[in-house]
Parts: C-alpha cells; structure tokens; sequence
C-alpha cells in the first residue's frame, strides 16, 4: 500500500471515529500532515495533529488572530513556523544538553485524538500525548474566544520539574504601531543580554527592534492594542505564571528560513507558559493545568 493510500486511510478512520460532521472535520493538510478543522457558528479553527499545534483561529467578522508564515515547513519532525507551538517540557535550550530540540519535544511530536465534542457555543477537540515522564492532555476549544487548556500529569514516583508555553504567535497590523499592556511592574529575563534580570516600567510596551522577554510571576490579562486593526486582543490566562514577548524584527528574520522580510511587521509572540524561576515542580501523580483564552473586541480605528 502506498504511503498517501495509507494516510488517506487514516484520516477516514480518524473521521469515522471522532469527526462529527459540520463541526469537526480531519483532512489531509499541507505536507500530507492531518489536519483538524474546527467550525462553529462563531469562528472557525485548525490544528495540524503533529505538535497538536493550532494554525488558524477566526471569529466570524474579525481578521485572523493568528499568524502563520508564508514559508512554514510542514514536515515530520519540524516545527511549523507561526500558529500556536507547544514548547514543553523545556523552554529554549535545555538545560545541560546544548544538542537538545530548541522548545522541547512537544511540538514535533505526533499527538492523538482523545475526544471530540460540540455544543450550543462552541467546538472542542481533546489531544494527548506523553512524553516521560509526564501524560499531557492538550484541549483546544473553538467559539467566539480560543481556549487552549493544558493538564500535565506526573506519572512517575519522584518529583519532577518542567517548563511550559504556548508560544501563541497574534497577527497584528504592524508591530511598530501596537502595545501590550499588563506587564507593568514585572521582573523580565532579557533574552538579548544573557537573560539580564530587569524590571518593566512602562505601562504599554511599544516595539523599535528585537524584542525577546520572559517576564516572571505575571498578572492573568494581558492585551494587545492594535490600532491598525481597529482590535484589541484580550488574553487571559490561569496557571501561567511568565508571559514571552518575541518578535525578532530585521536581522534575525534574516537569518530564520521560514519567515520572510515582510513578515516579521504583522506578528507578535505573547506567549504564556511557565519558565526559569517559574518552572513548575510536580510530586508524584499531582497535575497541573494551564489555560489561556485569546479573544478579541473592537476599538475605535
Ligand atoms: C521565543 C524565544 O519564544 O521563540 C526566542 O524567546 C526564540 O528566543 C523564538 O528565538 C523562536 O524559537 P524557534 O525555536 O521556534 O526558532
């Protein structure tokens, strides 16, 4: 039997047993990956099963709220460029194993479907995965908002410590011209100093380069004004102590082989996890659960 022979026929089995028609449906996606769409009366979502990595989510009448690059490989193994990335259960490089995949393994891993299901307001599809020593649950729910739900469990007999996030990459009008609000006060690790410790002052954060933070112990809401696109974008988030801020601007697009020059001006990384001092350390058999809801409202243009 022919590899595609073989995919199409995992994606009808995939279809027979957790599709539901109208609201979930899985189909070949680029690369030949499967590919999960989501559809509800209020927006519409996808999700490539490889990294249970969420692609699209769109409320009816908005523009998207995520950023997908143009160049983005869709390939066994690699990590797609833009979307929602799973890093986890390390965030950048793993501590003590430079050779280690950047962002851990969550992201190029396989996952599978656990569950489906719909409901007056909106769409769900449930993901699992292990990766030792931990089982990981992994729930994206589409409706006016996107709710992404992450539950890691320890299943080993010590305790165990992991980093998390969802490096949630927003479409925006132009970077230049938004801010992010809520992040008044936090302690920051810059990335571009060796992971300096600093301190926020500013009320809105404004961009004017590469920009690569990870702010410690954060309040629950951020939000993303962007005047270009007449939007903000609320995000709200429980059990996610640090919040990232990514945009790697001019020179390091550069040297990126899946995100071309113009880019780089329409994204922004607000990525909510749990990293460095705010790493999360598991006893045997505790769970933790982590969620974040993007929506977006309008503003004045
Ligand atoms: C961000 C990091 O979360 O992800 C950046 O803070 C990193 O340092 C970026 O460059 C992209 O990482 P990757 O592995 O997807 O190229």
């Amino acid at each position: 039997m022919s590899e595609s022979t073989k995919q199409g026929e995992q994606i009808d089995q995939l279809n027979e047993t957790y599709g539901l028609p109208g609201f979930i449906r899985v189909e070949a996606g680029a690369g030949g990956l499967p590919k999960v769409l989501l559809t509800c009366d209020s927006a519409r979502g996808e999700l490539f099963l490889q990294g249970a990595h969420v692609t699209a989510f769109e409320p009816d009448g908005d523009e998207p709220l995520i950023f997908l690059a143009r160049s983005a490989r869709y390939e066994q193994g690699k990590a797609i460029r833009g979307g929602v990335p799973i890093c986890f259960p390390w965030f950048g490089s793993k501590v003590g194993d430079s050779s280690a995949p950047s962002h851990g393994l969550a992201r190029t891993k396989a996952w599978s479907i656990g569950s489906t299901r719909h409901d007056e307001h909106g769409v769900e599809l449930a993901l699992v995965t292990t990766i030792e020593p931990f089982h990981v649950t992994y729930t994206v729910r589409v409706s006016s908002s996107l709710t992404l739900t992450m539950v890691v469990v320890n299943e080993s007999e010590r305790s165990e410590r992991f980093e998390q996030a969802l490096h949630t990459y927003l479409a925006v009008s132009d970077i230049r011209k938004v801010e992010v609000r809520g992040l008044q006060g936090a302690t920051y690790l810059d990335q571009l100093q060796g992971r300096a410790k600093c301190v926020e002052r500013a009320p809105a954060i404004r961009f004017n380069g590469e920009t690569d933070r990870i702010y410690l112990s954060t309040e629950p809401r951020k939000t993303v004004v962007d005047p270009g696109l007449g939007r903000e974008i609320l995000i709200d988030t429980e059990g996610a102590r640090s919040t990232v801020i990514w945009n790697p601007w001019i020179e390091k697009t550069d040297r990126m082989s899946d995100l071309e020059q113009d880019e780089w001006p329409k994204m922004l990384c607000v990525e909510t996890g749990n990293i460095a001092d705010d790493a999360v350390e598991l006893a045997p058999g505790e769970r933790w659960r982590l969620s974040t809801i993007l929506k977006s409202q309008r503003t004045e243009i």
